[in-house]
């Protein structure tokens, strides 16, 4: 079996769960590690066994790498992105895709030359592959519109202890880019392609400490006229789990963190059971990222198609950019 070799580029957080998978897994070899901290490399390397550097050009000179994992801040994703495809290296990005229409363009443009994969684990969560499937199925009958609430607690350290968040030429945006972004994601899975979006932001909690939104509303319009309220704050006194409903004609499905409630036109919410998993880093990060790295790794050598295609990924991120512009504008 092919064993690809592997490099991260970024060892904070999110990055030990990127670890943690391909260290699972048996066709993947981690062998080194990039962090401008580099005594968080060097940690990176001294778990996982492999090499540290101070910076991602070091690596790419000195490592043969046949993938590169970037779990750095938003900013830093297509550049890093774009001097992977050059070498002919697949990447495999942390959310989101990009910052910008332009970014976006480059991140489309590098797909050209190397598979790039980027990090949706949400829609590998049972509870969006059944309703998902029964969407399409048109179980519910015609699909009438959807509201999606992400009420979670960000306070100042969060922001100010990183060194990139609540930044807007690092982080890009607040609320909506960084949490917020997978529940977009999955409204517009589940949703079909957005023709328009008009939106509002606020900072309510972290006036003058970050220049980033907190919270941000948005009413999305859908083909064939579906729309969707979504509402999403970092405000909250905690990290409720995210809501996604979907009103169909003759059912109302509601996703609630991991579970799934079905009502029928005139009966009770009903749950429907998954077997639990447990998560590999913060709840609130679900489950999916072993599922979406496999998958990724499957996709290399053709045995299984990546289920986050770009193209999707692209049709999320247009939606944010254009709610973005929206709320900037109000
Ligand atoms: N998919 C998810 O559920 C999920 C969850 C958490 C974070 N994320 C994403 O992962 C990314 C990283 O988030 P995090 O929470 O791990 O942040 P973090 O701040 O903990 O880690 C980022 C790391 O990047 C390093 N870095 C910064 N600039 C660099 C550069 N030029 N070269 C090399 N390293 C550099 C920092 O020193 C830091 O160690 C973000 O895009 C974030 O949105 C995704």
């Amino acid at each position: 079996m092919k064993k690809y070799r592997v490099g991260i580029v970024g060892c904070g957080g999110i990055a030990r769960v990127h670890a943690q998978c391909l260290m699972q897994m048996e066709n993947t070899e981690l062998v080194c590690f990039a962090d401008i901290r580099q005594e968080r490399a060097a940690s990176f390397a001294e778990d996982y066994g492999g090499h540290a550097y101070s910076s991602l050009e070091d690596m790419l000179s000195e490592e043969t790498l046949d993938v590169l994992h970037i779990c750095t801040p938003h900013a830093l994703h297509v550049p890093m992105a774009l001097a992977a495809a050059e070498k002919g290296i697949h990447v495999f990005t942390e959310k989101p895709a990009a910052i910008n229409e332009e970014q976006m363009g480059q991140l489309m443009a590098a797909s050209e030359k190397v598979r790039i994969g980027v990090c949706f684990q949400n829609r590998y969560n049972d509870n969006f592959c059944y309703e998902q499937r029964a969407l399409q199925n048109g179980e519910g009958g015609k699909i009438l519109g959807g509201r999606a609430f992400v009420t979670w607690h960000r306070d100042e350290p969060y922001y100010t202890e990183s060194g990139w968040r609540g930044t807007m030429a690092l982080e890009g945006g607040g609320v909506l880019i960084n949490q917020a972004i997978h529940t977009l994601d999955l409204l517009t899975m589940l949703l079909g392609d957005p023709v328009g979006a008009e939106a509002m932001s606020v900072n309510h909690h972290l006036k003058g400490i970050i220049e980033t939104e907190d919270t941000l509303e948005a009413w999305i319009q859908y083909k064939n006229g579906v729309t969707a309220s979504f509402y999403a704050t970092n405000a909250y006194c905690t990290n409720a789990p995210v809501m996604i409903e979907i009103a169909c004609e003759k059912r109302i499905y509601r996703m609630e963190g991991d579970e799934l409630y079905i009502r029928e036109e005139k009966g009770d919410f009903q749950k429907i059971s998954f077997a639990s998993k447990k998560a590999m880093g913060k709840s609130y990060w679900g489950t999916g990222h072993l599922s979406c790295i496999r998958n990724f790794y499957s996709s290399l050598d053709g045995s299984e198609e990546f289920e986050v295609r770009l193209q999707e990924v692209e049709r999320t991120m247009q939606l944010m950019f254009a709610i973005y512009q929206s709320a900037r504008k109000s």
